[in-house]
């Protein structure tokens, strides 16, 4: 008995002496594993006479309960405790400032393009799209450019080698100039060209196309705007062989001048965020309006800088005009009931000339240094009540 007692003793000081979970481990098998000093007395109650189970192993059993539930009872402190320790070092300090991470930007193509479609949304414009891989029909005849107009060779397109079937043919190769023109069937003034015919294919030179296809797809009333990518062969400071358009395009009836002069007015001032913005409208030549009209814009020297705004000297920013009746009859639309008018103009002219920027072709170089410099906050959207300059 008295050794049950010490050895109850000195078992509830090594438990109660064990400061991991690992040393409580080690005590448990010291006493109650396979070798245990407790599990060697419970193999000694087989040879036990039934007086002395009766009292030497109750007493043996009663020191293994206790021993036991001293052990659930350390274990599940030490539990806690752990829990506690890793609780107190993965603390969350919520007030620490937020640590410096690397950032993109939002590139000033896509800012102005964003810019854009806020301020004509607000005009109850929407936006258009339509593909950058175009057939000449789309890209020039419908536009009122037919085989023989000198804008086809102005427009530096690049051709597709091969004219394949729409849905069908091989792999088109892209090459430069007029020469790259095919002996095939042109579908010359015809209507938009169906499934099966040969076109001859090109990358779109400009987004009045789109003008096209929506009048083809929409009954007017028609107010969109379609921004996006065109291509011309063409290199230095201001060009690139691929650059951004925005094309506008209203049809209605009733549509006059008035309203386009209104639309363009209220779209640059929005756009420049400045109420003295100064349009003038200078007569041009469009094949797809009639009439024409280049517009400009007013600027001011500062410091030998140019600000938009006032009227020292002009700067061209877009072409429109009203849409020509050849147009609006190739869509299918009577002109004698239809009118529209039309403006397109370069989004990263427009960039460059409310940012600052000089170099067009900094635009597409990828360096991260300019993009840091020239871009904006993705968060930063846009909007006509918080500016659209961000
Ligand atoms: N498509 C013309 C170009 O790329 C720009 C243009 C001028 C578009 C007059 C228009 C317009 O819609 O009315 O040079």
């Amino acid at each position: 008995m008295t050794d049950l007692a010490s050895l109850n003793s000195h078992a509830l000081s090594a438990i109660d002496a064990a400061a991991t979970l690992d040393a409580l481990e080690a005590v448990r098998i010291d006493l109650l594993g396979k070798q245990g000093s407790i599990s060697a007395l419970l193999k000694t109650l087989g040879q036990m006479s039934p007086e002395e189970r009766q009292t030497t192993g109750a007493a043996i059993n009663s020191l293994r309960e206790a021993v036991t539930a001293a052990m659930g009872t350390k274990k599940a402190a030490l539990e806690t405790a752990a829990l506690d320790a890793r609780l107190a070092t993965e603390r969350l300090d919520m007030s620490l400032p937020a640590p410096e991470i690397a950032t993109g930007s939002v590139h000033p193509v896509a800012q102005v393009m964003d810019e854009l479609a806020e301020i004509f949304a607000d005009m109850g414009f929407a936006v258009a799209e339509g593909p950058e891989i175009e057939d000449d029909w789309h890209n020039f005849t419908a536009l009122n450019i037919p085989e023989t107009h000198p804008a086809r060779a102005m427009h530096d397109t690049f051709y597709f080698q091969q004219s394949s079937p729409i849905g069908g043919g091989g792999p088109a190769k892209l090459v430069e100039g007029q020469d790259a023109q095919s002996p095939l069937h042109h579908p010359a003034d015809g209507p938009p060209p169906r499934t099966g015919e040969v076109l001859r294919m090109l990358l779109r030179t400009h987004t009045s196309p789109v003008q096209i296809r929506t009048m083809l797809q929409q009954k007017p009333p028609i107010r969109i705007i379609a921004p996006g990518r065109v291509y011309r062969s063409d290199s230095d400071a201001t060009h690139t062989p691929m650059f951004h358009q925005i094309e506008g395009l209203v049809i209605d009836k009733g549509i006059h001048l008035g309203h386009l002069k209104w639309t363009l007015e209220t779209f640059l001032k929005a756009f420049f965020e400045r109420d003295d913005v100064v349009l003038r409208m200078r007569p041009s030549y469009f094949p797809f309006t009639e009439p024409s009209a280049e517009v400009d814009v007013g600027y001011t020297l500062v410091n030998g800088k140019r600000v938009i705004g006032g009227s020292e000297g002009w700067m061209e920013v877009l072409g429109s005009g009203m849409v020509h009746p050849r147009v609006i009859e190739a869509c299918g639309l009577d002109p004698n009931e239809y009118q529209g008018f039309a403006f397109g103009t370069g989004v990263d002219r427009l960039a460059m000339l409310k940012y600052g920027m000089d170099d067009l072709r900094a635009f597409f170089d990828g360096d991260l240094r300019w993009l840091k410099h020239y871009g904006f906050a993705a968060l930063d959207v846009p909007t006509l009540s918080g500016g659209v300059g961000a």
